[in-house]
């Protein structure tokens, strides 16, 4: 878990994909559907279209082939009664239909009057030699028909008819198709046949009407079940007599087949066509009709391109509205996220607001006690210095060492709440972290105990900072009582000091990680450690103001501090300093650490009556003439009428009047330059500027050594 202390808390910006509702799913549900549902409809009206266009070919083909096969049966039918109606009367010996052929043939010319198509009506003996006929002059008789395929075919099968194939007529030398009828002689001999020839246009005229009628039906063949064709419409400009070899339609009559629907390339143009057939009633003679795939197509395809162009644009306006109102669903979703997030930002400032008016009202309530309760110490510690010296008797008694260490105690609290409301006043120095830190392990190892055992680890080149030393090492002390807390049965705390590299904006710095493996702290209490007074532990254990040291003393020195934990892991907390690398180290000299007897003058200015007299009886037990007064204005007066200058000037901060300290300092500098001005304060503010203009500061409550140091410090090479 990683928490600086200045968390955010999540949800701060608006997601980046915008969660489902069942508006939104609606609406997503309604584009896919006006984009679909008019894509079905189409393909399925293409398909259905196609379904219909093919039915419709299929019907047609089938309707004419079979106008086509009655029409071809009603032309045999008549031309079998042509041959029957002859032979009525030519059931008679072969010499008498000789003797009487000028008659017979007028005859003949009756029976096919007003039956079209008829070309010529002719008879032949059994040896296929001519008879009577109307095509032949009378006493043709040596003309033959014995070489024609039908003829022979009747002869050797005694068949009643036999259609023959389209050939040239012998008399007229003009294309006809004959259909023979069998003659059978009064005793059932085979006695010739009569031959019926046809012209092939009475064909050719019928199907080019039908095919006027039938809109794309564009060729008819009539043909015998051996493949040769009878007649084709429109005639083939190659003359061809058969059907090709592998002609499904042919394969389909060879497989025994009456009628049917096929399609194929045609071997005659080279054209996807479809095909009906149908035999002609039981005669092997067949008609087929057929349509080009092409022309079907290209109406099929008219339709999808009408039905397309009134579709798409309704298609794209139905998908643009929902569209439309998907991404302003969408829009206006968003909106409410992003205002939502607004006003949970807005709290959550509001909410951090108050908490930092809440803390600063505590720290100026806490500091102000403090700096008050910091004035009692003085005097209570002031006079104990005075009683200790003056009555060596006494200063071995365990009342007054009980007072001392009452003293101690209260002066460490009161130096923790002034850091925690960050009025502490300090006195910023170089430390260099990489001596100063295994300088300060003894202590950390006392508060931590035998139990707890103490890393120290700096990385090389860590920079110098410039902070207050004693607020440093009560942070750290703070640090390893927390970690001795948290580590009842033993374990470890690491300090480590590594350099933070300057980022963006953002200077150089020095991490101190406090690092220990205790139980850690619960998530839900991280954010509230630092804040003054927040403890889990019992009264007398803690106060609750330990890490608040710890943040006042880093936000005064210029960082800051963050606090990660684990529970049942451990706790690291990081205090981040700013960096110094310039900074000039301060060198004390030797002789000021040991106490030494010293005489001199001082003035010493405080408004505080009892704060002044505490001070002055114990500068003058260390051997000092002490000069007092109660307010700027007196100091000065003092000085302006002084016979012997003083050696120094220590004067309180603040002060009511006119003239605070710092005023002072700057009067006394311009007036006596040579004169010392020492600033004592138990108040940060304004330390600042004190510090700034190059006057000393010392923090109260302020020890008599201190002060003896400073005396030297100050009269030092005079
Ligand atoms: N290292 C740590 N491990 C576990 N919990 C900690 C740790 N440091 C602080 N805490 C928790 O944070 C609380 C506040 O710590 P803080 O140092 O401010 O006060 P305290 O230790 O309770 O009292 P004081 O330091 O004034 O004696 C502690 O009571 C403890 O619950
Ligand atoms: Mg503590």
């Amino acid at each position: 878990m990683d928490v600086p202390h200045e968390s955010a808390e999540p949800g701060d910006a608006p997601p980046s994909t915008l969660p489902e509702t069942p508006l939104t799913r609606f609406l997503r549900a309604v584009l896919w559907g006006a984009a679909i549902l008019p894509l079905a409809g189409f393909i399925a009206a293409s398909w259905w279209a196609w379904r219909h266009a093919d039915d419709g070919v299929r019907d047609t083909l089938v309707r004419t082939s079979d106008v086509a096969a009655r029409h071809a049966l009603r032309v045999f039918e008549s031309s079998r009664l042509i041959g029957e109606k002859s032979l009525a009367f030519l059931g008679i010996p072969d010499d008498q239909v000789r003797a009487n052929e000028a008659a017979l043939r007028v005859r003949l010319q009756d029976t096919s009057i007003g039956i079209p198509g008829v070309r010529s009506i002719s008879v032949w003996d059994a040896q296929g030699h001519h008879l009577v006929g109307t095509g032949f002059p009378v006493g043709s008789g040596d003309v033959s028909i014995a070489d024609r395929n039908y003829f022979q075919q009747m002869k050797a099968t005694q068949a009643p008819l036999v259609i023959g194939d389209i050939v040239l007529g012998r008399a007229s030398g003009m294309p006809a198709l004959s259909i023979a009828v069998r003659r059978t002689m009064p005793d059932g001999s085979f006695g010739g046949a009569v031959v019926i020839a046809l012209q092939p246009a009475v064909f050719e005229e019928f199907y080019r009407s039908i095919s006027l009628e039938e809109a794309g039906v564009s060729t008819f063949n009539l043909f015998k079940a051996d493949g040769t064709l009878l007649t084709r419409w429109p005639v083939l400009p190659d003359g061809r007599a058969r059907l090709p070899d592998d002609s499904p339609v042919l394969a389909a009559v060879r497989r025994g087949e009456h009628s049917g629907v096929l399609s194929f390339r045609s071997a005659f143009d080279g054209m996807l066509r479809t095909v009906s057939f149908q035999q002609v009633h039981d005669l092997p003679v067949y008609v087929s009709s057929s349509l080009r795939n092409d022309a079907v197509l290209a109406d099929w395809k008219r339709f999808v391109m009408l039905l397309a162009a009134i579709t798409l644009p309704v298609t794209i306006g139905l998908v643009s509205v929902a569209w439309l109102a998907l991404r302003k669903t969408q829009l206006e979703q968003r909106m409410a996220i992003e205002f939502n997030a607004e006003a949970r930002k807005r709290a959550l400032a509001e909410k951090a607001l108050l908490q930092s008016q809440k803390l600063e009202a505590l720290a100026q309530l806490t500091g102000g006690v403090a700096h008050d309760f910091n004035n009692l110490l003085a005097i209570v510690n002031s006079n104990l210095h005075v009683v200790k010296k003056l009555r060596p008797d006494v200063a071995e008694m365990k009342q007054i060492g009980a007072i001392s260490r009452a003293v101690g105690s209260g002066a460490r609290l009161t130096r923790q709440l002034l850091s925690f409301s960050r009025r502490q006043a300090l006195k910023p120095e170089r430390v260099d972290l990489a001596t100063w830190l295994p300088a300060v392990a003894e202590l950390l190892k006392a508060t931590l105990g035998s139990s707890v055992a103490l890393s120290l680890e700096v990385a090389p080149e860590v920079p110098p900072i410039r902070v207050d030393v004693g607020e440093l090492e009560l942070a750290l002390i703070n640090l390893a009582s927390n970690a001795r807390d948290a580590m009842p049965g033993g374990g470890r705390l690491t300090i480590e000091a590594s350099r933070e590299p300057a980022g963006d904006g953002e200077p150089e710095r020095v991490l101190i990680r406090a690092t220990d493996t205790g139980s850690g702290i619960d998530p839900a209490l991280l954010g509230k450690v630092l804040e003054p007074f927040f403890t889990t532990k019992p009264a007398s254990k803690g106060s609750g103001l330990g890490l608040s040291q710890v943040q006042g003393f880093c936000v005064q020195a210029g960082g800051s501090v963050e606090v990660r934990s684990e529970p049942g892991q451990g706790t690291s907390i990081l205090m981040r300093l700013p960096a110094r690398p310039g900074v000039p180290s301060d060198t004390v000299p030797a002789s000021l650490a040991e106490p030494a007897a010293v005489s001199g003058r001082v003035l010493l200015v405080d408004d505080n009556a009892e704060v002044v007299d505490a001070t002055a009886e114990m500068l003058q037990a260390c051997g000092l003439q002490v000069h007092s007064v109660r307010s700027a204005g007196a100091a000065l007066d003092a000085l302006a009428g002084a016979s012997q200058m003083p050696d120094l000037v220590f004067s309180d901060v603040s002060m009511p009047g006119e003239m605070d300290g710092i005023q002072l300092a700057h009067e006394i500098r311009r007036r006596w330059p040579a004169l010392p001005v020492v600033l004592l304060t138990g108040y940060a503010a304004r330390v600042h500027d004190a510090t700034e203009a190059g006057f000393r500061v010392l923090g109260k409550p302020v020890g008599a050594q201190a002060l003896l140091d400073e005396f030297m410090r100050a009269t030092r090479g005079r």
